[in-house]
């Protein structure tokens, strides 16, 4: 359960008093079986604001995978979890400054600041602006992200004329995590609406049925999946003057602190065909998947696919960033085939990756009993009708 600041806490943490009450607190362990010793230290120097700084500082050291240069930040547990990654929001930076540049943007759901801290370091940004309902969070994004003009306001209710309006509904009420359009806050369709005719940038669950938007509620903009280090993060809809309708992924990745990027759109051929496994089945990225466009990929990186309906792909190698499985033997999908294949291997741990058949992997591999030494792995996917299995050497990412 995250720890609700006040107003109070926020002002004393950023007090020259706070600040060194958070060097002291950063030199305590604060692990689970460490905390009986110290919450009582930090009460007793520190009350009423222990709490605050316990909940700070533990929060800093997990946000350091995920936040840039998070050892100054003022954030809790709830902000934390609802930031966007650092490297996400500065590839969003980056792309909103080459396609409107020298652009006021608008981040209007802004919470503690993540994406403002990006948006802020942009040279091709002329101005940014943070409004969020929350006024201990402004307080936080205060302290977080001191270039930012930052507001406290409803972002149903314009209060600017930026050109760029940037958006991040929160996903959770009281009750938990939240999955209708009309239960984010605040609601996607209203956002729409009140920002309809200005270039707005929403971004959404990844899971989000960008179809149905399309289809039903008639969305005519860009939908953009961004995956960061095989995770897809977020389904973002890109809309207003000068946005063209489409989708794209965004296969973001990090290496040795430095992020690649790459991109597929729809604009691209698709043309590809099905055909015979090759020497690799390739599993694309999470985000070229929810895209929908797995044979756009196939089509760039000359793959081909298993089957028309099932995102699997087959080559003679596996383009860099992906998971490639090298095939060992196809075999059928029954236990007793899989088994024999397997133990035929000396197959031990095994990974089962599944697609296009009702197998549940767990239940699966508990029955199959394996007993031998070899990590393998098995690609169990529909062909036509047919049930098909490959069994395959352990995955790898290339
Ligand atoms: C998911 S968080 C945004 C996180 C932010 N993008 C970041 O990276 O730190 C959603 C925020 O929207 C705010 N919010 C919810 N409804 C709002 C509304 N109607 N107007 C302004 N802010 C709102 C919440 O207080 C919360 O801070």
């Amino acid at each position: 359960m995250s720890y609700s600041f006040s107003l109070d806490d926020v002002a004393f943490l950023r007090s020259r008093h706070g600040e060194k009450a958070l060097q002291t607190v950063s030199g305590l362990e604060l692990s689970a079986s460490s905390m009986i010793a110290d919450v009582p230290e930090v009460r007793s120097r520190y009350a009423p604001h222990d709490a605050a700084l316990i909940e700070t500082v533990r929060c800093r050291r997990r946000a350091a995978v995920k936040l840039r240069a998070a050892d100054d930040l003022l954030v809790n547990d709830d902000a934390l979890q609802q930031a966007t990654a650092s490297a996400v929001a500065a590839d969003r930076t980056a792309e909103i400054a080459g396609r409107f540049p020298g652009a006021v943007v608008h981040d209007v759901t802004c919470s503690i600041g993540a994406e403002l801290r990006e948006l802020v370091r942009s040279n091709g940004i002329a101005g940014v602006i943070g409004s969020d309902l929350d006024v201990v969070r402004l307080a936080m994004a205060r302290h977080n992200v001191p270039a930012a003009t930052l507001l406290n306001a409803d972002a149903l209710t314009p209060t600017s004329t930026a050109d760029v309006v940037l958006a991040d509904p929160a996903r959770r009420s009281d009750a938990g995590r939240v999955f209708r359009l009309d239960q984010l806050t605040p609601p996607l369709l209203e956002l729409m609406t009140t920002y309809s005719g200005r270039v707005l940038i929403v971004k959404c669950a990844p899971g989000l049925d960008h179809m149905m938007l399309r289809n039903r509620f008639g969305f005519d903009g860009e939908v953009q999946i961004t995956s960061l280090d095989g995770g897809v993060r977020e389904a973002c809809l890109w809309s207003g003057p000068g946005v063209e309708p489409g989708r794209r992924a965004t296969v973001l990745r990090t290496r040795g602190g430095v992020v690649t990027r790459f991109e597929i759109t729809d604009r691209e051929s698709d043309d590809v065909d099905a055909g015979d496994v090759g020497e690799w089945i390739v599993d694309p990225d999470g985000a070229i998947v929810r895209a929908g466009l797995v044979r756009h990929y196939a089509h760039r990186f000359g793959l081909w696919q298993l089957d028309p309906q099932i995102a699997y792909l087959t080559g003679d190698y596996v383009p860099a960033g992906a998971r490639g499985f090298r095939v060992v033997e196809q075999t059928g999908v029954t236990e007793k085939a899989l088994r024999k294949a397997l133990t035929a291997h000396d197959c031990g741990p095994l990974e089962i990756l599944v697609r296009g058949l009702d197998v549940d992997p767990d239940r699966l591999r508990k029955k199959l009993k394996l007993k031998g030494s070899q990590p393998m792995s098995v690609v169990l996917t529909r062909i036509g009708r047919k049930g098909a299995a490959f069994v395959c050497e352990p995955g790898v990412r290339f």
